[in-house]
């Protein structure tokens, strides 16, 4: 068994396909470099001693029975609480958290803690644990159940399935993965602060998610995926709308899947606008910094440029053409490895 272990798993950037993960629809996200790093060394006692290197901050609890906290804690909390109950024996341990995903920015810091959290815990204690879908269900269970963000699967399975070069073609249906080569012939991907940040907890992200299910339970239907345009427009309002959007959203990642094969970049460009106009205008869940933010990478010359992840503030992300200078203080974005184990010995 190792005494000390190091993983690492990245945050995620998604191309298309958004709020669609939750109502078993499509999405396009790709792992990027950026991610958050976790060192757990076994102590004597049963007991985590965990620090945030960042936040310069600090938890102590007994293996025995984390109790629900807030912030950063829960996810460690979460962690051990859902691999004991999923069987995995953790260890006492002194767990390092250092991360390089700006918080709250909608680059899913959170999924890269969680995931490298418990690739490892589960390494920590010397068992196989459970395959990576399952685990990706494990860690969207912490984010939940202990962080109380009713959020999907796209930033776990992004995080745990990423390739260099690809994107990742997600059906949140059967959980099929397919990698889908992403290539830009010079072209850019970048993402753009609003200077909002977000909380998927504390944002409308819970509300939308009741209201999907409001939706399904009036229509009768297990999920939004099986729902058409015309059958939306039988609902009453907002309720279409959020309808209109899933339905819509799970169409362009197709068109988006064949744009990229045929390496039309000016029509991935006319998906992503496409795309933030529903999230505007039948999702809800812009606000005036971000469209701020999508209107300097659209100055710029952004082929497209939409809200990526909850929306209500964090980043959005743009399609530059070549030669196209991006926006004082956007960052590139390119598809990386997915979550790994660093070191253990
Ligand atoms: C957040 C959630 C995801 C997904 C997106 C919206 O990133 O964590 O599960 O719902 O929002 O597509």
């Amino acid at each position: 068994m190792p005494s000390r272990v190091t993983a690492f798993a990245p945050g995620r950037v998604n191309l298309i396909g958004e709020h669609t993960d939750y109502n078993q629809g499509l999405a396009l996200p790709f792992a990027i470099a950026e991610g958050v790093t976790v060192t757990a060394e076994v102590l004597p006692e049963p007991v985590i001693e965990a620090v945030a290197l960042d936040l310069d901050a600090e938890d102590s609890f007994r293996l025995t029975r984390p109790q629900p906290v807030t912030g950063w804690r829960a996810f460690v909390r979460g962690a051990v609480g859902e691999l004991t109950s999923a069987g995995v024996a953790v260890p006492g341990a002194r767990v390092e958290i250092a991360g390089s995903v700006p918080r709250g920015a909608g680059l899913s810091s959170s999924a890269a803690l969680e995931v490298a959290l418990v690739l490892a815990l589960v390494a920590l204690s010397g068992q196989a644990g459970p395959d990576r879908a399952e685990l990706a269900r494990l860690c969207s269970r912490v984010e939940n159940d202990w962080v109380r963000a009713r959020t999907g699967l796209l930033d776990q399975l992004a995080s745990l399935y990423g390739q260099p070069g690809h994107a990742l073609r997600i059906d949140f249906r059967s959980l099929e993965v397919l990698a889908v080569p992403l290539e830009l012939e010079g072209h850019r991907l970048v993402t753009l602060g609003s200077g909002e940040q977000h909380a998927n907890a504390a944002s409308g992200y819970n509300e939308r998610r009741a209201e999907c299910e409001r939706a399904c339970g009036l229509l009768g239907v297990e999920s939004l995926r099986e729902v058409t345009l015309a059958i939306a427009r039988e609902l009453p309002d907002p309720l279409d709308r959020r309808a209109h959007h899933v339905t819509t959203d799970n169409q362009r990642v197709e068109l988006a899947v064949e744009a990229l094969g045929r390496r039309d970049l000016e029509e991935l460009g006319r998906l992503l606008d496409a795309s933030h106009a529903s999230l505007r205008d039948y999702y809800d869940v812009s606000t005036p910094a971000v469209e701020a933010a999508v209107r300097r990478l659209k100055d710029a010359g952004a082929l497209g440029a939409r809200i990526m992840g909850g929306g209500f503030g964090g980043h959005v992300l743009g399609l530059l053409p070549p030669g196209a200078e991006a926006p004082r203080g956007s960052l590139e974005v390119r598809p990386a490895d997915g979550a790994r184990l660093l070191e253990a010995r």
